[in-house]
């Protein structure tokens, strides 16, 4: 891994000050933003459509627009979520019956293409596509909210995850979304993972630029 990557979840940002809260946490030093998009039926609740990573992109053009659905039959959105300005577009294994397929179909619109579990779900569901993905991500909270506290067998995960995609020579980021602080960050860093997204302890603090800077220095145990 090069260099630790700090995704800010804007689930948890004030829209009604998005671009602010969006350039704050840019020049903090984050280089992605990630977008977590949900349907109230492949989780309870509803978020954004394709609109809002629009607003996103306009707001960080320089940015990484990383696309979360956590909704059912993705393939159907793909295309508009690319359109809208998605860099990265993540589906769930558990909402996509034809995971290869919709894999193939998320690098043809020229995205670059995620695939994530749900905490119980098995790593080893993956084994055939792990050469495929350009992105992993480990859920280490059930998707659907923000602030939920991180299960804690999430770190091992991402250690099985990081000695999987090594075993592949996979050049993929593995990324971890769920229940993230200074704390939580540090072993999961220390576990292998190159991208954190933190959703709550970011923008649930007066300063969201100064927890990404506390994030982004743990990218430093790395060559401790
Ligand atoms: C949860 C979302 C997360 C969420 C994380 O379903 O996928 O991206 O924003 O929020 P925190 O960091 O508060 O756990
Ligand atoms: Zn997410």
């Amino acid at each position: 891994m090069s260099e630790l990557i700090v995704a800010p979840s804007i689930l948890s940002a004030d829209l009604l000050k998005l671009h602010e809260q969006v350039r704050e946490v840019v020049d903090a030093g984050a280089k992605w933003i990630h977008v977590d998009v949900m349907d109230g039926h492949f989780v309870p609740n509803i978020t954004f459509g394709p609109k809002m990573v629009e607003a996103v992109r306009k707001a960080a053009p320089q940015c990484t627009v990383d696309v979360h659905l956590m909704i059912s039959d993705p393939d159907r959105y793909l295309r508009d979520f690319k359109n809208a300005g998605a860099d990265i577009l993540t589906v769930h294994q558990e909402a996509a019956v034809h995971l290869y397929r919709t894999i193939q179909r998320i690098r043809d619109l020229g995205a670059k293409a995620g695939v994530t579990l749900n905490p119980a779900t098995p790593l080893e569901l993956l084994t055939h596509v792990l050469g495929e993905i350009d992105l992993l991500l480990v859920m280490t909270v059930e998707p659907g909210f923000g602030g939920q506290p991180f299960i804690p067998f999430g770190v091992a995960k991402v250690a099985k995850a990081r000695r999987l995609l090594d075993s592949v020579a996979s050049e993929a980021y593995l990324e971890v979304d769920g229940g993230v602080d200074e704390h939580t960050g540090e072993k999961l860093v220390r576990a292998g993972a190159d991208v954190l997204v933190a959703g709550s302890w970011v923008f649930g603090h007066t300063k969201p630029g100064e927890r990404v800077r506390k994030l982004l220095e743990l990218g430093q145990v790395l060559h401790a």
